[in-house]
């Protein structure tokens, strides 16, 4: 009796052992690929990030710049203390409340640059990603507030889909994916731990 059931845990043992190992290996590749999907998920975030409608306001440099080919701004226009021009080139002398397509001005209430620490110019994936989560850089935003900030900011984010008309009268290019479908991967990569490649 005693000897018989001994049997049976003999057999039974390695069955359940691999089933254990099994499940353990499939909980992980699992983990590790919906990683790679999330990280998957940046590739196409930062495509936006780096398109020049952002570009142009969150430079490195002390102007702001124009055009797909993100040339520096015309006349000379920089930053200033206040990242809102010097007192001579105020941004709101010449940027109003809303697009201007007659002039080609575009406008947003209280026009202005991103600050220089939140530049996104030049960097590569994994810096901007790192860039992007910094508190000390962006604002003091958890990534749960940057994810808000893009799905609800009217001001500058929202504008980047409908930009005007330049002063050539011709529409400018908007982000490669459409804002509401943007909202939604960002959002998805923050449930899914935010995680930047390396
Ligand atoms: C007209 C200038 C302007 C444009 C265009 C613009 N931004 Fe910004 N952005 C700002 C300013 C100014 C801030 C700082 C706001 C604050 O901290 O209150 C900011 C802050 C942010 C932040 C939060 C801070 C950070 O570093 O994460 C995100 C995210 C952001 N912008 C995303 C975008 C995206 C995406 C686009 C393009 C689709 C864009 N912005 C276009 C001016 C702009
Ligand atoms: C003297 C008038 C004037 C002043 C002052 C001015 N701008 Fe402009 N801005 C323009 C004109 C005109 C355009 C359109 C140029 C174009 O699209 O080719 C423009 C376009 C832009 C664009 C281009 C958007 C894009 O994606 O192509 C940005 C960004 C911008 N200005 C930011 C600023 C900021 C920030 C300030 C203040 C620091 C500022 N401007 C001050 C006249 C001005």
């Amino acid at each position: 009796m005693r000897s018989s059931r001994m049997v049976g845990v003999c057999i039974a043992l390695p069955g359940i052992l691999v089933a254990a190992l099994t499940f353990a290996w499939i909980a992980r590749a699992q983990q590790s690929s919906s990683r790679q999907d999330a990280v998957a998920m940046f590739a196409r975030i930062a495509t936006v990030l780096q398109s020049p409608r952002c570009l142009n306001c969150h430079t490195v440099t002390d102007f702001p710049r124009q055009g797909d080919d993100r040339h520096a701004h015309i006349f000379a226009i920089s930053r200033g203390p206040d990242d809102r021009g010097w007192p001579t080139g105020r941004c709101t002398s010449c940027h109003g409340e809303a697009n201007n397509d007659v002039t080609g001005i575009p406008g947003r209430p209280d026009w202005h640059l991103a600050p220089l620490s939140m530049g996104w110019e030049g960097l590569s994936q994994p810096q901007l990603c790192r860039r992007l989560l910094d508190p000390g850089a962006n604002g003091h935003r958890t990534p749960q507030q940057i994810a808000e900030h893009i799905a609800g900011d009217r001001q500058f984010v929202a504008w980047a889909w409908s930009p005007g008309r330049n002063p050539a009268g011709l529409e400018r290019s908007v982000p490669p994916i459409p804002h509401d479908a943007f909202a939604r991967l960002v959002e998805q990569w923050v449930a899914a731990g935010a995680p930047c490649p390396h």
